[in-house]
């Protein structure tokens, strides 16, 4: 195949790695202290893995919210957070993110008695970005969202038209979903951001186009639209049968991306990210953005400088693990410098900009002396725009990197996650 072969050669270049491999070791507290030592600061990712359905596109660790498991996993996260505090001590935290599966499936259901824990366990130095579900945002949930401290939420609004809504087998209307934003965006929130999926089965330039004029009118601060990704291992994947990525739809993504950035441009949008556009003056809304961060729940990844651990994907094996005394970190994958620099590198181009400077004051080393060789020509096709010591990725490059990450990622996520989904403590895990 002659996409493994690329991928195999690319990701040889530049993580120097014949085979990337993570195994089932848990760290020893004595090799987690090691490990935090020369960590200044860190961020947190905590993992809410419910959700009242499942929807046949989704990638995510979860699984059917009920009462009794939303019980146990609170009382399990409260027990991982106070391994943590003990290893992280007053280190501050300067970010914090909710995930899921759906976090406010958990809402007066232990999710305030969790960020409670959170606060009162750790040097919490940042605000709480959090994604949300548009059934759970009635007036009385976003009192309590607010009341809990988010300041940065996230609507999975998906579509806006009912014919994509059936197909994605989304349980609201348009009407209803254009409801709830509009109630989310007239509170006290910094940044309400909206998902939105582009390139939908038979989805045509028109309805993309209404869409992202609908969205900008109504006064959302941020959308992050991706195009439908169909991972194998899910049921639309499945249908798929690896066709997701056809020359027809890489030019229709293209040409529906097109529409987009010139309705988020025009109406004061910037990209703030490969998939994001923020209002200008608007911070924006974003998962983890430091580089080193923990992550709490199942199937939270932690990625501590030389180290990426990855907790167990069961929900009831995490929470059995938890209530045994045991850590719930099921995989362990050892990066040499050549992987961080590569995943730095991957994340700050992600985020459409970064400075030379702050590669030199992690890595200790010239940016140009390790990726020069690369970023002049991709500068030269006018993928970068390199502006003396600052580097932006360019609407043509942000487009090319959705195709690497269609390569990448999707492979990727689709090995690790697929293999963890089915077996919650893998012996190991070849990318
Ligand atoms: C965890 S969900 C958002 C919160 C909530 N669970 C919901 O569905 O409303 C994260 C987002 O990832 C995006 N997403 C999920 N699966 C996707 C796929 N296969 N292709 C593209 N985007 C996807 C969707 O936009 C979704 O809103
Ligand atoms: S898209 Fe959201 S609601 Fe649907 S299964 Fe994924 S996480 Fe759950």
């Amino acid at each position: 195949m002659p996409e493994s072969f690329f991928r195999k050669k690319l990701s040889r270049l530049f993580t120097g790695a014949n085979e990337i491999a993570l195994v089932n070791r848990i760290p020893s507290l004595e090799q987690l202290c090691n490990k935090f030592r020369d960590i200044a600061e860190l961020g947190i990712y905590l993992h809410i893995p419910f959700c009242e359905q499942i929807c046949p596109y989704c990638p995510y660790n979860k699984e059917i919210y009920n009462p009794e498991a939303a019980e146990k996993y609170t009382i399990a996260v409260k027990k991982e957070i106070d391994f943590y505090s003990a290893v992280i001590g007053n280190r501050p935290v300067t970010s914090f993110y909710i995930g899921g599966g759906t976090p406010t499936t958990m809402i007066n259901k232990g999710i305030e008695e969790i960020l409670k824990h959170v606060f009162s366990k750790f040097n919490m130095q940042c605000e709480i970005h959090m994604e949300s579900h548009p059934n759970h945002l009635s007036k009385g949930n976003l009192n309590t969202i607010l009341s809990m401290g988010v300041k940065h939420l996230s609507v999975g609004v998906e579509a806006l038209q009912d014919r994509h809504l059936r197909a994605l087998r989304r349980p609201y209307t348009t009407v209803e979903v254009k409801k709830a934003v509009n109630r989310a965006v007239s509170r006290n929130f910094k940044c309400v951001n909206v998902d939105l999926i582009f390139a939908l089965p038979d989805q045509t330039y028109d309805e993309i186009e209404r869409a992202g004029q609908d969205l900008a009118e109504m006064g959302v601060h941020q959308v992050a639209a991706y195009p439908l990704f169909r991972f194998p291992y899910t049921e639309m994947g499945r249908e798929a049968g690896g066709s997701g990525c056809q020359i027809s739809s890489i030019l229709k993504r293209r040409k529906m991306l097109g529409i987009l950035e010139d309705i988020f441009y025009a109406a004061g949008f910037e990209r703030t990210s490969v998939w994001a556009f923020t209002r200008r003056g608007v911070a924006k809304y974003c998962s983890v953005s430091v580089p080193l961060y923990l992550g709490l729940g199942a199937s939270g990844g932690s990625f501590l400088k030389d180290v990426f651990y990855l907790n167990t994907f069961n929900v009831a094996e995490y929470i059995g693990a938890l209530e045994n005394e045991r850590r719930p970190i099921a995989l362990s994958l050892d990066l040499s410098e050549k992987m961080q620099m590569a995943g730095w590198l991957y994340w700050r181009i992600y985020e459409t900009r970064f400075a030379r400077g702050d590669f030199k004051i992690r890595f200790e080393k010239e940016f140009d002396s390790v990726y020069g060789k690369y970023f002049k020509p991709l500068a030269l096709l006018g993928f970068l725009k390199c502006d003396g010591e600052r580097v932006a990725l360019s609407d043509r490059g942000a487009y090319w990197l959705h195709l690497l990450e269609d390569l990448f990622s999707i492979e990727y996520i689709s090995r690790l996650w697929g293999t963890s989904k089915l077996e919650p403590w893998p012996e190991r895990v070849v990318l």
